[in-house]
């Protein structure tokens, strides 16, 4: 005979209190804009994480389809998304776990902040400030043509204020981690993607309406691919 278990487990009442307290406080956190509340899980006719490896490209011609929310969503997910609710620790590894960075998105109807703790996107604004971005970015085109265009923004003080000055370059190798499963997420999508470092701070802060201690420090320019992934079409998935 088989000992009877008890229905919940110790671990699965502290996951549980764990998930409670999470949706509490992300309740709490809740202003008065609109949030989108999108698709969760494992996207459709996903690739596989070697074959999204072998196909990346840095892809700078788009299609001008719009993407999905559902898709933003998903990218921001993979740069910031809460894979541990016991712990709140993210998708992307984070030095002592301080987790500086915030996760934007601008679309053709606006700017999505990235809400973590709920994985839902939070609206910022409603102006379309891609070509903003373009020009902030020594006026790179693909940077306006894009669907969407993720900025990877940081708050230094959350890791500095642990590690001094060396916080700093933990923020960018926490950006690259990020960006990277962003631009991964992108193929296993479907969509095309090119990061992009050359770009003035201030202009892309202004345009996307962020203000100090948040500095942007990386963008990710994301489309429907209009061209190959290696210039042959045997290489597109
Ligand atoms: C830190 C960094 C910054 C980059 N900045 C830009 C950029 O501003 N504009 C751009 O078109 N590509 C940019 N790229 C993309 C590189 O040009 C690209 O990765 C390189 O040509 C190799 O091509 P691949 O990405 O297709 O392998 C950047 C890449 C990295 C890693």
């Amino acid at each position: 005979m088989g000992v009877a278990r008890p229905l919940m487990g110790r671990r699965d009442l502290i996951g549980l209190s764990c998930g409670v307290l999470l949706a509490a406080t992300a309740a709490l956190l809740r202003s008065s804009r609109p949030v989108v509340t999108v698709k969760r899980g494992v996207p459709d006719g996903d690739v596989g994480l070697f074959a999204a490896m072998r196909v990346r490209r840095s892809i700078r011609e788009y299609t001008g389809e719009d993407v999905s929310l559902d898709d933003v969503q998903m990218l921001c997910w993979s740069a910031q998304g809460m894979t541990c609710p016991i712990t709140g620790y993210r998708a992307s590894p984070s030095a002592g776990a301080k987790f500086p960075l915030e996760v934007f998105a601008a679309v053709s109807r606006g700017v999505y902040h990235y809400w973590p703790e709920a994985d839902d996107l939070k609206e910022h604004s409603t102006r379309d400030v891609r070509r903003k971005l373009s020009m902030a970015s020594l006026n790179q085109p693909w940077v306006r043509d894009a669907a969407v265009d993720i900025v990877l923004c940081a708050e230094y003080e959350r890791t500095t204020v642990r590690y001094g000055e060396r916080g700093r370059r933990y923020v960018h190798m926490e950006a690259g981690h990020a960006a990277q499963n962003v631009l991964l997420t992108a193929v296993a999508l479907g969509l095309g993607a090119v990061p992009i470092g050359a770009f003035d701070e201030d202009g892309v802060s202004m345009a996307l309406g962020i203000e100090y201690p948040l500095v942007p420090v990386y963008l990710i320019s994301i489309g429907h691919p209009a061209e190959t992934s290696c210039g042959t079409e045997g290489e597109q998935l």
